[in-house]
């Protein structure tokens, strides 16, 4: 019975960070997601840099000042996160 609760709090939870994903890049179809774990696994920290790994912004590039935003607030929330001492 336990069982059964608990993975149905973890498919809400799931479900609940589908709903969250954004299309960043239409023309590639690059989500805030995938901006977001290269930043926090690979140490992405530039456009130029986020370049190397997804081709965003390579078609139309208007989705290439959402995308700084996004670097920037992740290694922002990343750093406030981090344990001191
Ligand atoms: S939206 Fe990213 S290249 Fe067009």
């Amino acid at each position: 019975m336990k069982r059964i609760q608990i993975r149905t709090i973890i498919n809400r939870v799931t479900n609940q960070e589908r709903i969250f994903t954004m299309f960043v890049c239409i023309c590639k179809g690059i989500t805030d997601h995938q901006i977001k774990q290269l930043v926090t696994e690979s140490g992405v920290g530039s456009i130029r840099e986020l370049k190397q790994h997804l081709p965003l912004g390579s078609q139309c590039g208007t989705c290439v000042k959402v995308a700084q935003n996004i670097i920037d607030n992740t290694i922002m929330d990343e750093s406030l996160f981090k344990e001191v001492g």
